[in-house]
């Protein structure tokens, strides 16, 4: 499995794993740990988590399956998130949906994250959402302590576009090191508005969320995911690959910025069709032709 330098000693798996979606596979603990070892089997080292996901539930989930084999741990990444709060039965004491980037939300945020996931440090840590209150001061202070505490070796921000990048990392002592987007054939919105460019310009391989647009691409019957699909499906036969999922796979790895796609399928199978879409190469003129089955219209 290709890997991708994220910092001087942190490198993920170019295909990642992601996790917001455990709580509804419905599975017990070691069929859990059997996925989790499948894909350190396949090369998918790095795990993709939430404090919220699940309704703050899924990384104990995972936590409960790792706890069954410890070791595994210095086998993986673990990247997890915090800022967004959600009213929930698990958290009676939040009354609204709203974000928090204050100093005491990262850290007890990061402290529950420790605790469910059976580890004692998170690989990378992403601010959820660019908050409209954050204090830059305070996400530093909260930054430098969970680096200094070694509970937390890097940071990251998720969904941020640049000037809100720019201005979190003017706060921090240490560069960012990666953010994760919404990047997908289908949702163009962060290839069209410059935010991969800034990826780009900063040399930060960036994360992509919902590569599949969530499943959508499958069943949407609206022009675009119609249209799209034909498409995917024309350049699928052109390949010789498997689905169209691969095809969608193969559109953002192809693309120079080192997109690392995550991977929300719980089934093995579809898991492992995304690896081997790592060896599918899409030439101009089909990637052109996805982007531009997309947007509906030529490039200009
Ligand atoms: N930072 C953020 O704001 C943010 C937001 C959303 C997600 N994320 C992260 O990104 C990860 C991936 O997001 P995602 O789950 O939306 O990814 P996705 O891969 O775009 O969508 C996964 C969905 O597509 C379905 N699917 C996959 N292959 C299929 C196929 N061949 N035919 C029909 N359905 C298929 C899956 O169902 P099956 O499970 O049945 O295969 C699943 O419901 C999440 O786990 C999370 O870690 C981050």
């Amino acid at each position: 499995m290709e890997r991708i330098q994220i910092a001087e000693d942190l490198s993920y798996s170019r295909i990642i794993h992601g996790l917001w979606r455990l709580a509804d596979w419905k599975q017990s603990k070691e069929k859990t740990l059997e996925l989790v070892e499948h894909n350190l089997d396949k090369g998918i080292t790095t795990f993709d988590h939430a404090d919220i996901y699940g309704g703050y539930t899924c990384e104990a989930l995972f936590g409960e399956a790792l706890s069954l084999k410890p070791s595994l741990r210095e086998d993986m990444e673990i990247v997890t998130k915090c800022g967004i709060v959600l009213p929930n039965k698990n958290r009676p004491e939040h009354k609204t949906h709203h974000y928090n980037t204050s100093k005491a939300h990262i850290i007890q945020s990061v402290e529950n994250s420790l605790k469910g996931l059976y580890t004692d440090y998170i690989d990378t840590l992403l601010i959820h959402r660019p908050d409209p209150f954050m204090d830059g001061e305070q996400v530093a202070e909260a930054f430098t302590q969970l680096k200094e505490e070694g509970k937390v070796r890097y940071f990251g921000v998720s969904n941020f576009k640049d000037h809100q990048w720019n201005m979190l990392q003017s706060y921090l002592p240490f560069p960012l090191v990666t953010n994760q987007l919404e990047l997908s054939a289908y949702n163009l919105e962060n290839f069209e508005d410059g935010t991969l460019n800034l990826c780009q310009e900063k040399r930060v391989p960036p994360m992509a969320w919902s590569p599949l647009a969530g499943g959508n691409v499958f069943t949407a019957q609206d022009e675009k995911a119609v249209r799209l699909r034909d498409t995917l499906t024309k350049v699928k036969e052109e390949i010789g690959a498997e689905g169209i999922d691969q095809v969608m796979y193969a559109w953002l790895l192809n693309h120079p910025a080192k997109i690392m796609p995550i991977v929300g399928s719980g089934k093995k199978e579809r898991i492992d069709g995304a690896v081997e879409s790592l060896n599918m190469k899409l030439n101009h003129d089909q990637w052109f032709e996805i982007l531009q089955s997309s947007m509906g219209h030529d490039v200009p």
